[in-house]
């Protein structure tokens, strides 16, 4: 593919946000570091993100929103959540809340959580795409996985170039690091990471704010400068046998192709065998499955090739197989 190199144009802006509602991925300027764009609401566009970064985890992504009214209608507010957004936003600020019944974001841009990290950027270009686009965007930073946060469309290109539809070059970002990010949905605020808006001024308008690495997630063992390691992933409600090539009475079938035979439940992550549209569907089906079981005990799941996104899929049903409180 080649990847288009858009300007601040009316007609760039509008191309670009065709792009995104065809499932493209669209790399754009924020005051923080360029984001990787995707319509948060189309799981398949969502994987096309994880794909193109070659991130090893379904690690959850921001969404980013024109208007706090905007995101606070797919999660749900609080007080302090409404006071942040007040001060800081538009800006270099996250938050973590739970999500509406209601929330139109795929599962998969959530990592299958229920939070969602929401923002509402102040950049001309990323709040035009916004407006011109007319929904959620989902972007971590557009970057290969690993590399370096990119603050420039010429960074962009050298890590994604060939990989994504479009780079919109919006200039330099005024922040040029990534936004903080403050979890609300536990009864305490707490600092999943600094960044563009300082610590002092978030405790200056809501009062104090946990950080350090909280009980829970300290006993995990994982550590605050990996605000996406210390989020516990998805995990369903059931057990989960992996590499299935039979299935017994009480399992429901995670399906990868052509479904084994004898299952009374199924959830098929894609007829085809495409990885992309099995990662754009593996939180959906885990919930889908857990919530349909019935009076089945167990999912099994079916072997998933471990190239290209499948590393992550395997990843992740690893992670939902491994012993409970480990
Ligand atoms: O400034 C920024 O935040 C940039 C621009 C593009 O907006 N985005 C960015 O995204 O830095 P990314 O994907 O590189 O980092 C997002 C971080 C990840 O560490 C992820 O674990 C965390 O946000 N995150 C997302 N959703 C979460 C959730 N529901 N709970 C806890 N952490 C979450
Ligand atoms: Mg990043």
């Amino acid at each position: 593919m080649t990847t288009e190199i858009l300007n601040r144009t009316d007609r760039d802006i509008a191309h670009a946000a065709a792009l995104l509602t065809a499932g493209e991925l669209v790399a754009f300027g924020t005051e923080t570091v360029y984001g990787l764009g995707a319509d948060a609401c189309n799981p398949r566009a969502v994987a096309g993100i994880f794909e193109a970064k070659g991130r090893p985890h379904f690690n959850p992504l921001i969404c980013h929103y024109a208007t706090a009214d905007d995101a606070f209608a797919d999660v749900q507010a609080n007080a302090a959540a409404e006071q942040l957004a007040e001060t800081f936003w538009p800006g270099p600020l996250t938050l973590v809340l739970p999500r509406r019944a209601g929330c139109r974001v795929a599962q998969l841009a959530g990592a299958g959580l229920e939070t969602l990290a929401v923002r509402v950027p102040a950049h001309p270009v990323a709040t035009r795409l916004l407006h011109a686009f007319g929904g959620p965007i989902a972007a971590p930073s557009a970057n290969r996985s690993g590399g370096v946060s990119p603050t420039s469309a010429a960074h962009v290109l050298a890590s994604l170039n060939g990989r994504i539809a479009a780079v919109i070059d919006s200039g330099p970002c005024r922040v040029g690091l990534e936004s903080t990010i403050i979890d609300l949905s536990g009864p305490t605020p707490f600092l999943l990471r600094p960044g563009g808006v300082n610590f002092e001024s978030l405790v200056a308008a809501i009062g104090p704010v946990q950080r350090g690495i909280p009980h829970a997630r300290a006993a995990a063992g994982q550590s605050l400068r990996a605000p996406g390691l210390m989020v516990s992933h998805y995990a369903p409600k059931l057990p989960l046998r992996l590499d299935a090539t039979r299935i017994a009475p009480d399992e429901a079938l995670l399906a990868f192709g052509p479904p084994l035979p004898g299952a009374q439940l199924s959830f098929q992550l894609s007829e085809s065998r495409n990885l992309n549209e099995a990662a754009s569907r593996l939180f959906e089906g885990l919930h889908w499955l857990d919530e349909n079981a019935g009076a089945l005990t167990r999912i099994a799941a079916m072997p998933v090739p471990s190239h290209g996104l499948g590393l992550a899929i395997n990843d992740r049903l690893s992670r939902a197989a491994a012993p409970r409180g480990s």
